[in-house]
């Protein structure tokens, strides 16, 4: 279908251009319902367009008259009878806006007239700083496409991946850039696509920001024309801002209603995601590296590599798009996905003893915490180098004589003889001044030559680009692994960069730091677990600094936040979880009152704060009473039988904990619907208010469950068992009252 716009009054144009949108950009209200067939990629050869569906989504783009490759419909998926007119680019809006700029496209390289946030920006050794990119050629593999693009004059080529996941419709796109031209050019900008939303002037934007100690803040505001920029420019992916988004249209205050767009960059250094909306209310979502401080060059026969950028589509609102992540992550992303195990009660010794580790204090904690049923002992900081407080010994990674004269076997074999297996602290991308290492490489750090090395924690961050610290990191730890029989490595990294100068390298390479730390990191990551593959590993950053799915295709866990108080990890666990899955999100339990606040809770209370995710106990246990060794057996014993609920079911937020909320409900729901848990909070009773009467979620309607109390306490007149619609629609109610109270109850499918 051709289509000519002619008016030449502003007015006209404008709805002119909506006309075509409207024809290009089916709103997801329109689509029928689909069946569910297979997960493809149909290439129309009459329209020239691509449409990948899997799970609930389709998605369609397609060649356009000039050449572009234009984003046509992402959102519900369509019955397969419905077909899409040609694409075509959309005419000017006037002459101060060409069409580059409204026709929404998949990849944008900067040229022509492009206003907008560019997904390829480059400045060729001539000086010409022209990039338009053209479609060449594209290729089907069962669920996967790929997209050729090149410059309309030069041999710059962009290869665009596209592979949906079957189960939840979420599509992972990537693009690499080559340069097969004679002469280097530099790349400035590189982003690894855009989303194109469907317009509407009603979205909501929601993103995750925070700063140490207070991660994991959701923030929700409307889109208005502008920009919003999302990013990192620390050198890491950053407890401030995560590469997560979730964008609502209209405003529904159901959280498991309504339509969602979402996505998430795999990028663990720094990184942009700019959200665009423009005056014809169209939304553009680009993500990749952050431009800020760029440059890579790429000589003739070179290529790089763009993150994966992965986005989904949910109308069952946020907490739809959550559980489809989670999924997602569980099945694609985890080291062990399809199918992870859930992860073990662990134990970690840094909140009790901090750096004042030796044999017989680690192997007298290892007694105590395998006595509650404790599967994994973790000692943290403290045991290596002259590594006495955080002034020294980073660096210096084989075991402090003084605490461990014996080397680390004695305790080891002591938590293998307990029944638990051995996890160890290690913080290898960074360097005390006051350590061996530095002594011997102090060229080793990244730094400018003359300038100031700004040391945070008093250490400074070694230059994992540079070939030789990939090679001695890799070995270092390689050895440590070969040397003992480690299960399980806490991973830190605890400070942001400062001086990013890398002098060892051509000026004109020194930027590219930002790319080659991180993929040598991945690299290291990657080759570790290969040689030791059964060894797990926890991304941490001074708790959530390092959050992404970049590195949780390397890490089986992460530590969330340092901010243990019970009470705070309610809300930091509810923004956690928008975007990453209960599984991997490390919870300990440490001591009252919290160091954070000075905050006193019940042992119960912490306990069940963290069983929402993956428990781990971090209390000084030498202090426990027998009745907290009691309370805490029964509790662990009880969250091994739910864990697999927690770590691999759907949840459902009931019940925020933000705003000031005197409550939190979270809900698990066990796939197929076996069993559900749900965990309830109570800050501080008002007025005599009963406790809010709780309505279950997801649970299979004509099934009967059998309900049972973990902790707390319920009215009396709550059947023994049910049906599903019985608990979703009667629901339960608790009998909590008090300051910081806690409950938890489970409904078990009757066979
Ligand atoms: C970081 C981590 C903590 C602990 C300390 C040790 O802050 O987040 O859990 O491991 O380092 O120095």
């Amino acid at each position: 279908m051709k289509t000519h716009c002619r008016f030449s009054a502003f007015v006209a144009r404008v709805s002119c251009v909506l006309f075509l949108m409207a024809l290009l950009f089916f709103g997801a209200s329109s689509a029928a319902q689909a069946p569910a067939p297979q997960n493809q990629v149909h290439y129309d050869a009459q329209t020239h367009t691509f449409r990948i569906d899997g799970g609930s989504v389709s998605y369609v783009f397609g060649v356009n008259n000039s050449g572009e490759l234009q984003s046509i419909y992402w959102g519900k998926r369509l019955p397969e009878s419905d077909s899409f007119p040609t694409p075509h680019s959309l005419p000017a809006l006037a002459s101060f806006t060409p069409p580059v700029n409204t026709t929404p496209q998949e990849f944008t390289g900067w040229g022509g007239g492009l206003y907008t946030v560019p997904d390829l920006k480059v400045t060729f050794s001539d000086g010409n700083r022209d990039l338009v990119l053209h479609y060449v050629s594209h290729q089907v593999q069962g669920s996967s496409l790929t997209v050729v693009l090149k410059d309309i004059s030069r041999a710059v080529y962009v290869t665009l991946s596209y592979k949906m996941d079957e189960a939840t419709g979420i599509l992972r796109r990537t693009a690499l850039v080559e340069n097969k031209t004679d002469q280097p050019f530099t790349i400035e900008q590189a982003a690894s696509g855009t989303w194109n939303l469907p317009a509407a002037g009603d979205y909501q934007l929601n993103y995750l920001t925070g700063r140490w100690g207070d991660e994991w803040n959701l923030q929700r505001e409307s889109l208005h024309p502008g920009k919003v920029i999302l990013e990192s420019r620390r050198g890491s992916t950053s407890h401030e801002s995560n590469p997560w988004f979730g964008i609502e249209r209209g405003g529904s205050k159901d959280q498991d209603h309504g339509d969602v767009w979402f996505g998430a960059l795999g990028w663990s250094g720094s990184w942009q995601i700019a959200v665009e909306q423009n005056s014809i209310m169209q939304v553009r979502v680009t993500g990749g590296f952050n431009p800020f401080d760029f440059a890579y060059v790429l000589h003739p026969g070179e290529s790089l590599q763009l993150p994966d950028f992965y986005g989904g589509y949910s109308s069952n609102g946020m907490g739809g798009a959550s559980r489809l992540l989670h999924r997602f992550e569980l099945s694609s992303i985890l080291p062990e996905s399809p199918d992870p195990r859930p992860r073990p009660v662990l134990y970690n010794s840094w909140e009790a003893t901090e750096f004042n580790v030796n044999e017989a204090g680690q192997e007298k904690l290892a007694e105590e915490a395998a006595s509650i049923g404790v599967e994994r002992f973790v000692m943290d900081d403290g045991w290596f180098g002259e590594r006495n407080t955080d002034h020294a010994g980073l660096g210096d990674w084989y075991p402090n004589p003084q605490k461990f004269p014996h080397g680390l076997k004695p305790l080891i074999d002591k938590v293998h003889s307990l029944g638990m297996d051995f996890g160890l602290w290690v913080e290898p991308e960074m360097v005390n001044p006051d350590s061996q290492l530095y002594r011997q490489h102090p060229d080793w750090v990244l730094n400018f030559p003359g300038r100031p090395r700004t040391e945070e924690r008093n250490q400074v961050v070694l230059n994992l680009a540079r070939p030789d610290v990939k090679a001695w990191v890799f070995q270092t730890l390689d050895k440590l692994l070969t040397d003992n029989e480690i299960s399980f490595l806490k991973w830190d990294y605890n400070r942001n960069w400062t001086e990013p100068g890398w002098p060892a390298v051509s000026p004109d390479q020194e930027k590219e730091v930002y790319v080659k730390y991180v993929q040598n990191l991945y690299s290291i990551l990657q080759e570790l677990r290969a040689k030791h593959p059964k060894v797990e590993i926890e991304s941490c950053s001074g708790g959530g600094g390092r959050v992404d799915l970049g590195i949780l295709r390397y890490t089986d866990e992460v530590w969330p936040s340092d901010n243990t108080d019970p009470f705070d990890r309610l809300s930091i666990q509810n923004g956690f979880t928008y975007a990453y899955t209960p599984e991997v999100m490390m919870a300990w339990v440490t001591d009252s009152p919290s160091w954070m606040n000075h905050r006193s809770t019940s042992l119960t209370y912490r306990f069940l704060s963290s069983m929402q995710g993956s428990l781990g106990i971090g209390a000084n246990l030498n202090k426990w009473t027998p009745q907290d060794f009691e309370t805490a057996k029964k509790l662990v014993a009880q969250y091994k039988q739910v864990r697999g609920t927690v770590q691999h079911g759907a949840l459902y937020r009931l019940i925020s904990p933000l705003h000031g909320s005197e409550y939190s409900v979270n809900e698990y729901v066990a796939s197929p619907g076996d069993q559900a848990v749900v965990f309830a909070f109570l800050h501080s009773s008002q007025m005599g208010n009963p406790y809010p009467r709780i309505y279950l979620r997801g649970l299979d309607p004509a099934a009967r469950y059998h309900f049972s109390m973990m902790d707390g306490q319920a009215a009396s007149d709550t059947p023994e068992s049910a049906s599903g619609e019985w608990w979703m629609n009667v629901g339960v109610q608790l009998n909590m009252r008090g300051d910081l109270q806690a409950s938890a109850f489970a409904l078990q499918r009757v066979p």
